[in-house]
């Protein structure tokens, strides 16, 4: 793996809430990252304007606002998306097939693949646990759920899902080497481990087989910013030698 395919493999979580802060991140970390995530916070606050400014800054964006709700509307919420420009959105697999089907037979009539946004499933939140499934009347394990769902996103056509380090494993093995699998919860050798509590290091999670991995504090909390993500850069390589 090449120096730029590292630094492409990580998605900043821009977890701030005000446009100077929007400037200041994409300005500083614009060559150090692949991409900026954008989460439903900073989307309520300044709406698609943090997205052309990252984008101003020559940022691409993960537009991470996890649309759940009838087949068209979803559909629609993600074509305005892709007018955007965003590499990445994303969608809860338990909105159904025919949520995320619909979704991306709408995106292709519109757009080519090259053009139009990478879509992910979100499959069992890690803030769930076994006691969650079962309080929503779901009986097999989060692993199997994770799997289930993964699939029957695999099958409505979406590009990928995000996952947690320790479902990497799982999911490549179930949807193949194609379907793209994004993560957060990586903490950095250096890092602390902050409120994560199932971690993975950076090496750790691209060897497992993740395609990009999502990072905040680690960068966003470091004395040095570019030089956190350089290190994060440095221990992925490290990792494949
Ligand atoms: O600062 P930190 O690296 O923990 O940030 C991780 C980012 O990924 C945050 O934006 C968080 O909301 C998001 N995330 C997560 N765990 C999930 C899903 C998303 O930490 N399971």
């Amino acid at each position: 793996m090449t120096r730029e395919e590292a630094v492409k493999k990580i998605i900043f979580a821009m977890d701030v809430k005000e446009l100077s802060d929007v400037q200041l991140w994409s300005e500083l970390l614009a060559s150090h990252v692949g991409m900026f995530k954008v989460g439903k916070q900073l989307y309520t606050a300044c709406g698609p304007t943090a997205v052309q400014m990252i984008q101003k800054c020559g940022g691409e964006v993960f537009l991470d606002l996890k649309y759940h709700d009838i087949p068209n509307t979803v559909a629609m919420a993600s074509l305005e998306a892709a007018h955007l420009g965003v590499k990445l959105c994303d969608l809860h697999a338990m909105g159904g097939y025919e949520m995320m089907n619909t979704t991306m037979e709408t995106l292709d009539k519109k757009f080519s693949v090259a053009e139009r946004p990478r879509v992910l499933a979100i499959t069992v939140l890690t803030s769930s646990n076994e006691e969650t499934l079962r309080s929503i009347g779901v009986q097999i394990s989060v692993h199997e759920m994770v799997v289930k769902l993964a699939k029957l996103a695999q099958k409505a056509g979406v590009d990928g899902v995000v996952a947690s380090p320790q479902e990497v494993g799982l999911i490549r093995e179930a949807c193949g080497k194609d379907f793209l699998v994004v993560t957060p919860g990586v903490r950095p050798s250096f890092a602390s481990v902050d409120d994560q509590k199932r971690i993975m290091t950076p090496a750790d999670a691209v060897k497992s087989g993740a395609d990009y991995l999502v990072i905040g504090r680690p960068i966003a909390a470091a004395d040095n910013p570019v030089s956190a993500a350089e290190a994060i850069v440095d221990e992925i390589l490290a990792g494949q030698a």
